[in-house]
């Protein structure tokens, strides 16, 4: 067993870093159809989720965040992850998250999402905070506004359109 940190902590949930031993975790978790609807379509491959899991633990080396690994308390299973990455082109710090389609529906992603934000301008002084989102990823939106972020306009990255939104420290929605 490879050693966690845990990076916060919510009522329902521990967000913590990802190790080795969590392939199958992020494996499974892109493999309901539901979940892939806006991104990647396919289920992934062992090899795609480990690369995935390499880039995670890897953002969490050399930024201090990631996108984490999301334990529930009550069973300690890892039912989805939140955090931030880095845009490309110093864009930005991009908040993101993705749960198990068995969960959806109870604020699991609000609640983590919550925190994060939290954790990014309390503790990592994030001074802004973007989230960018399939336009058509309604839930996905509803989160972003329920945390008060504030939707700013559509834009493309890497050649697909997504609707920005922002939030910053000094003026949060
Ligand atoms: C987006 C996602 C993380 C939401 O997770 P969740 O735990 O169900 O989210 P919550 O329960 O905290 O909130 C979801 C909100 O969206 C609403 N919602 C869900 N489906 C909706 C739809 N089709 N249209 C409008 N609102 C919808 C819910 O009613 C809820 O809002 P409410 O509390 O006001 O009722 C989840 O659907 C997911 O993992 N999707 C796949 C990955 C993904 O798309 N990630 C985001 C990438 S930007």
């Amino acid at each position: 067993m490879k050693e966690k940190t845990i990076i916060l902590e919510t009522p329902r949930l521990l967000l913590q870093t990802w190790t080795e031993d969590d392939l199958e975790s992020l494996y499974a978790l892109y493999q309901h159809p539901d979940t892939l609807k806006f991104y990647h379509n396919k289920p992934l491959t062992l090899p795609q989720a480990q690369r995935l899991l390499n880039e995670l633990i890897e953002h969490q080396k050399k930024h201090g965040f990631s996108l984490w690994a999301c334990q529930l308390k009550l069973t300690q299973q890892i039912i989805g992850f939140a955090g931030f990455m880095t845009l490309e082109d110093n864009l930005g710090i991009d908040l993101g998250y993705h749960f198990t389609r068995l969960v959806w529906g109870q604020g699991f992603a609000t609640e983590a999402a919550k925190h994060c934000l939290n954790y990014g301008f309390n503790n990592l002084s994030f001074e802004r905070v973007l989230a960018m989102t399939n336009p058509n990823n309604q839930a996905s939106k509803r989160v972003l506004i329920k945390i008060g972020m504030i939707f700013q306009k559509q834009i493309i990255y890497k050649n697909k359109p997504f609707d920005l939104y922002q939030i910053d420290k000094n003026y949060p929605g």
